[in-house]
């Protein structure tokens, strides 16, 4: 297999968003934008308590006020989070929907509950699940012999590292507008999986899936906490089918801190076995992960798959609180695995007296499952550990960690990553060719803000011999042809095949047309600037626009991401991180200084808003090192941070120089492209470089994000005490 980038025009080069101008300039139509004549706001009103039994609902106040259109009850029975959706209303407007919500009478009896994740663990803890325990075990693995593998080892290193629960925050707040067009059910939502929310709703309405239309043109993010059907969608559509008329609802800031997810903490207990030589005999990791009334993360991935490892042994546990549920949260348990993982791959490394990236090459694997499952089908970490180390100036970095001396102690640490992202055979796009040269792509995927309008406009213009700006780009419609949700960094390896291969039709449909007009046979035609020619006679040529108004009618060419061998090769995308930081051990505080973050994601098709997805990723590792956490109040069962205020995210202050690598190794065995998603690597090891620089500065690892000063001076006390 050939894994080097072909020579493009467009494809792998910068491009600027197409939708850029509209995007700044505020023309952009956001779900929030939406106004629709005759359109009610609707409102939802949630439970206070974090666990009650609601006694009884009355709606009848909310009703008899002027301008109160409808009102439902959603709860019954017991509610298990504070948060969680008891009635909804829709009015002429948002004043008039509060005063509604305040006259609706909720009769509670509040039970006891209990929402701090560590005083769940206990067994006399109130219980979340009726009868059932707080403490599941939801994922368990083993291959080898870890106690053989750990009696074989010359050092032997147990580390426990945390991880704070952490709001997706998107800019826009989730939302969606309904209404009916007879029993066409239409909803504008502010989602990233267009026919999974209008699946969801065909199934809890009971309507055919045919009878419903999900569009989103643009979003202000999601990170996996917008992936499916919501309630308030649902409670929109039935208070529209109740009016007869168009429903808006909007969540606010805190609802997204309470009733839409966030990522789940974890305390994970690593021990790892290792030669003197640095070969490592055993691993085993004992996690446990708290997802509210949901369930946690895995964070097992990377220890099961990164490292050449013969014994192996994972037992994760998830602990109920009386929380709304986790949600996916950009590269679900990986960016948690990756800071313990990475974290006891530093200390196992001081312990040993060895180079951090000489053990992780000396443990480098070319198959899953730590060296003992399927072959990569390609793996360019090598080559990200190498341009990285070098763009970091890994040399500089201090050879013992802390040695350095003085108020301000300057460390480098690397983390590496792996993550799937080889995109969803059977994605569907069209090309439609018109007479008149215009060009259309349509593919029914949402752009997250990623900027897939752009992918799609890059792949077929690159194809057809054309310029970005000349497609028109369609998408953020269920009713276009079919692509799968955008989450799992597959949006791109799912939808620009598809493009690419639509576009190769329409070529070959349009090399047949001008080998008419030519007088030559088709394979003789080739394309050049604007034109096609006869390879056997390039003074033979005749203008795309000829060739175009030939077709004389719109036509549509078909495009399908075909399949490729899942059970001969494992496909995935790695990642090297490298960070520089600054620690002052008087005042605790962290800067960062620079970040290298070096990505094996196959074949680059956008380089600009490749760059964007890393320097966003990085900035959101950043933020999670050092500032982020969601904390739980035990005395009113209510999160105490849920707003942009009290939840700190990283600023333009905070952020470093950033330096985005791409290696571009092309797995032509994937996709027609060979390029497989991007959106989620830059994140997993972004906390964990950090967190392992800072140990390269002060000479103790913090094991705890977000580093916050205390921590860090808790950790520097930690090492004068000498543990
Ligand atoms: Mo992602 S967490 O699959 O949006």
């Amino acid at each position: 297999m050939n894994t080097k980038a072909p020579d493009y025009r467009l494809i792998g080069k910068p491009t600027r968003r197409i939708d850029g101008r509209e995007v700044v300039t505020g023309r952009a139509t956001y779900t929030q934008d939406i106004k629709l004549k005759d359109m009610l706001i609707g409102k939802i009103l949630r439970s206070p308590h974090a666990a009650a039994e609601v006694v009884s609902i009355d709606l009848a106040p909310a009703l008899a006020l002027p301008g109160v259109f409808a009102a439902l009850k959603l709860a019954e029975g017991k509610v298990r989070y504070a948060g969680q959706q008891v009635a909804a209303v829709a009015a002429v407007d948002e004043r008039t929907a509060e005063k509604a919500l305040s006259r609706i009478k909720v009769e509670y009896k509040t039970l006891p509950y209990v929402v701090d994740w560590e005083k769940a663990r206990d067994a006399s803890a109130p219980q979340v699940r009726d009868g059932k325990g707080n403490v599941e075990k939801f994922n368990e693995y083993s291959r080898g012999d870890v106690e053989k593998g750990f009696a074989e080892a010359d050092v032997v290193v147990e580390r426990t590292y945390r991880t704070a629960f952490e709001i997706h925050n998107p800019a826009e707040t989730h939302g969606s507008v309904a209404y009916w067009e007879g029993d066409h059910l239409v909803v504008y939502d502010s989602t990233q999986n267009i026919h999974g929310v209008r699946d969801g709703l065909a199934r809890t309405l009971k309507v055919p899936a045919a009878n419903v239309t999900v569009i989103k043109k643009y979003m202000g993010g999601g990170f996996g906490s917008k992936l499916g059907l919501n309630e308030h969608t649902v409670a929109a559509a039935n208070l529209a089918r109740e009016t007869r008329r168009p429903v808006k609802i909007l969540l606010s800031r805190r609802d997204n801190a309470v009733c839409v997810g966030y990522r789940p903490s974890s305390l994970q207990t690593y021990k790892v076995g290792a030669k003197k030589d640095g070969s490592l005999t055993a691993f085993s990791l004992v996690n446990y992960a708290s997802g509210g009334v949901g369930a946690g993360d895995e964070v097992s991935e990377p220890v099961v798959d990164i490292y050449k490892c013969p014994n192996c042994k994972v037992e994760e546990f998830t602990v109920f609180t009386n929380t709304g549920a986790s949600r996916a949260t950009r590269a679900p348990g990986h960016t948690q695995g990756a800071l313990g993982l990475e974290g006891v791959m530093d200390e196992l490394a001081a312990a040993l007296e060895m180079d951090p990236l000489e053990l992780r090459k000396k443990n480098y694997s070319t198959r899953n499952l730590g060296d003992t499952g399927l072959p990569y089908s390609t793996k360019g970490l090598d080559m990200c550990y190498e341009l990285g180390a070098k763009a970091i100036g890994w040399e500089r970095r201090n050879r013992k960690p802390g040695e350095g001396s003085g108020p301000v102690r300057r460390g480098i640490g690397v983390a590496t990553s792996i993550w799937f992202g080889a995109g969803v055979p059977g994605t569907l796009a069209d090309i439609v060719l018109y007479p008149d040269m215009s060009v259309e792509v349509v593919c029914g995927t949402q752009d997250l803000g990623t900027g897939t309008r752009t992918h799609m406009a890059v792949v077929a213009a690159e194809t057809l011999g054309l310029e970005p700006k000349d497609i028109t780009v369609k998408l953020g419609n269920s009713d276009y042809p079919w692509a799968p949700l955008s989450g799992g960094s597959l949006t791109t390896p799912s939808v620009a095949p598809a493009v690419r291969d639509a576009a190769l039709k329409a070529v070959d449909r349009l090399k047949a047309v001008a080998a008419a007009r030519l007088k030559v046979a088709a394979d003789d035609v080739a394309m050049g600037d604007r034109k096609f020619f006869a390879k056997s006679a390039p003074e033979k040529t005749v203008v795309f626009a000829d060739v175009y108004r030939d077709l004389r009618r719109e036509t549509p060419f078909h495009g399908e991401r075909t399949g490729y061998p899942g059970d001969a090769y494992a496909f995935n995308t790695f990642g090297a991180h490298f960070a520089e930081v600054d620690v002052n051990v008087e005042t605790g505080r962290i800067r960062v200084l620079k970040h290298v973050a070096a990505h094996d994601s196959g074949q680059i098709i956008n380089k600009l808003t490749a760059e964007s997805q890393v320097v966003g990723a990085v900035t959101q590792g950043l933020s999670a090192g050092l500032f982020e956490e969601r904390v739980m109040d035990d005395t009113t069962g209510n999160p105490v941070n849920p707003n942009l205020c009290d939840y700190k995210i990283a600023t333009s202050l905070d952020i470093p120089e950033i330096t985005p690598i791409f290696v571009d190794i092309v797995d032509t065995r994937l996709n027609n492209l060979g390029t497989k998603g991007l959106g989620e690597p830059p994140r997993i090891p972004s906390s964990a470089a950090i967190a392992n620089a800072v140990y390269n500065a002060i000479g103790v690892h913090v094991r705890e994000i977000p580093m916050t000063p205390q921590r860090v001076l808790a950790a520097l006390k930690r090492k004068e005490a000498g543990s």
